[in-house]
């Protein structure tokens, strides 16, 4: 008897839009499914229930402590599955190149709850601990390195870009100054030169200080963008014809990237809107599920805030 569910434990990620998610892939029997953010198996335990013993999982993450969960997944869900170790926006194009295809393939973007909570991550502005935010632990760059040897320029770009940061230009200036008599080591030396870089006024309010910096920094580490751009394309190649692709982001950079690539692939037709008949040839490839993108409702937000700015994009292979 298969579990309709995996039991999370207190302290796991909470599966945001579960239901959605679930309704949006719409997984049968037979079908191979494709998590590529695994993280703690939320997500994956409720699409794998819905193979009902028959089909296949394959999960990616690029942390190496999804293994952990990845073994308990395993255990209580006996289906067929196996996880591989590294960035989507390298392992999908991999899979496509290879010939590997899947019905149903969920991408859950950003950092989990168990990244978040673990302070020597590094994560997190509101604990003081090491400037990390590697989400793969093996990988060179760090949140340290950019914040101590970056230029002024670079600096202000990211937080401009990345973290749509005001104050991106005093925050730098303020960086680079402090560096100079003593490198960072700690999130919390950040959040103060942060604090003390920005107007008495902008401290309070829009939430905290450091949340738009600490924001462009993990942007930045795990060129999450940059990963994301690489994987949807490989996604739609792996989708078989009536699969579906389902992507939620936490931050409108994801999200609009993501509802740029469903509108192109809705639309086919790449020729200027001035020319008469159509010459490029191109037929729409997917087909959106939502024209918008959907949100948390209030009962989840109120069971867990950390969904707030959660939004689901779902398309259907045409
Ligand atoms: C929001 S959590 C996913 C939580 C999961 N859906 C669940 O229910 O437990 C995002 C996960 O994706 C992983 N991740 C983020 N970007 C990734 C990338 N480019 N390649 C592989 N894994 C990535 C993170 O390490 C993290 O474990």
């Amino acid at each position: 008897m298969l579990p309709n569910v995996l039991q999370p434990s207190a302290t796991d990620h909470i599966p945001v839009l579960a239901d959605e998610v679930r309704e949006s892939l719409a997984v049968q029997p037979g079908m191979t499914v494709i998590d590529a953010t695994f993280g703690a198996g939320g997500h994956t335990g409720i699409l794998a229930a819905a193979l009902n013993g028959r089909g296949k999982v394959i999960a990616i993450d690029r942390d190496p402590t999804a293994r952990t969960y990845f073994e308990r997944f395993e255990k209580q869900t006996g289906v067929q599955a196996r996880l591989l170790r590294g960035d989507f926006g390298v392992v999908l194009p991999q899979l496509a190149a290879n010939g590997s295809r899947a019905d149903a393939i969920l991408l859950d973007l950003g950092v989990s709850s168990m990244q978040l909570d673990r302070p020597e991550r590094g994560f997190s502005y509101s604990v003081d601990a090491p400037l990390d935010m590697r989400m793969d632990t093996s990988q060179d760059l760090t949140a340290s390195e950019i914040v101590n040897g970056w230029t002024e320029r670079d600096l202000v770009t990211i937080f401009r870009r990345y973290g749509e940061e005001r104050y991106a230009r005093q925050i730098a200036r303020a960086i680079v100054r402090r560096r100079k008599e003593q490198p960072f080591e700690r999130t919390g030396e950040l959040v103060d030169t942060i604090k003390n870089a920005i107007p008495a006024p902008a401290r309070f309010g829009e939430g905290h200080p450091a949340k738009r910096v600490f924001q462009a920094l993990r942007i930045a580490v795990n060129d999450e963008l940059g990963s994301l751009e690489a994987a949807l394309p490989a996604a739609l190649e792996m989708l078989r014809p009536g699969g579906r692709l389902a992507v939620i982001s936490f931050h409108s950079l994801e999200d609009r990237m993501v509802k740029q690539f469903l509108r192109e692939k809705e639309r086919g037709c790449t020729c200027p809107p001035d020319f008469p008949i159509c010459v490029c040839g191109q037929e729409p490839e997917l087909r959106a599920i939502e024209r918008r993108p959907v949100k948390p409702s209030a009962a989840e937000l109120a069971a867990n805030p950390r969904s707030a700015s959660a939004r689901l994009r779902a398309a259907v292979k045409t």
